[in-house]
């Protein structure tokens, strides 16, 4: 895989300039500053990251983690990419190449956040159909994908990039529903 992942399909938006690439030593204050300003909706912009963590100690962790290698109980080989239109960090998305039983109950393959700022601008689609390639060229044809059923946003994003509704679950400590989408 390149460190720059451009992708052939370009949508008719501003999404168009969208590019997935790996992170650098630069994108530490960008990357920093972008973690915090998804803290209010509760997600999470960087996985495995916390504030004490050294910038290129993560950046060496997370390439570890796409090598496959020093990965803790429940980790399974995955890139961390960040979505970048003209040097402007606008998301991130996680690829993972495996499930493991709990991933393929829960997380799916790809997890996908746009700054709040960021948002309605066509990016979480773009995202999630660069994303595709991305697993695909490590040879995950078929992709789950999971979103909680009040996320009408992230449903959306899944379904206009082909996805197939294949149930909706309940999980532990939770109360809303699951939904579990395959693309294939
Ligand atoms: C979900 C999320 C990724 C969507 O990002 P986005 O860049 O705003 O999404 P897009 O601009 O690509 O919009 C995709 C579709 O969702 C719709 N949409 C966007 N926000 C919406 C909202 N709040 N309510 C309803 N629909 C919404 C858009 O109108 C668009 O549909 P359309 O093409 O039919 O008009 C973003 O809100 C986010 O990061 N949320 C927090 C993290 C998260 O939930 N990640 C997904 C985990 S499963």
């Amino acid at each position: 895989m390149t460190d720059r992942l451009n992708s052939s399909h370009e949508q008719a938006s501003g999404a168009r300039r969208l590019r997935l690439r790996s992170y650098t030593l630069a994108d530490e204050t960008a990357a920093r500053a972008a973690n915090e300003s998804m803290k209010s909706d509760g997600s999470l912009f960087l996985l495995d990251w916390n504030e004490t963590t050294q910038w290129p100690q993560w950046l060496k962790t997370i390439n570890e983690h796409r090598r496959g290698l020093s990965l803790s109980v429940g980790l399974v080989p995955a890139v961390q990419l960040v979505a970048d239109v003209d040097g402007d960090i606008v998301g991130s998305v996680r690829v993972r190449f495996s499930l493991n039983k709990e991933l393929e109950r829960t997380g799916g393959h790809i997890g996908y956040g746009v700054l709040p700022a960021q948002r309605r601008r066509g990016y979480a689609t773009e995202i999630l159909s660069q994303a595709l390639v991305v697993a695909r060229s490590q040879g995950v044809d078929r992709v789950l994908v999971t979103c909680f059923e009040d996320n009408a946003a992230s449903a959306r994003v899944i379904e206009k990039c082909g996805g197939v509704l294949e149930d909706v679950i309940t999980i532990e400590h939770d109360a809303r529903g699951l939904r579990r989408y395959w693309i294939e």
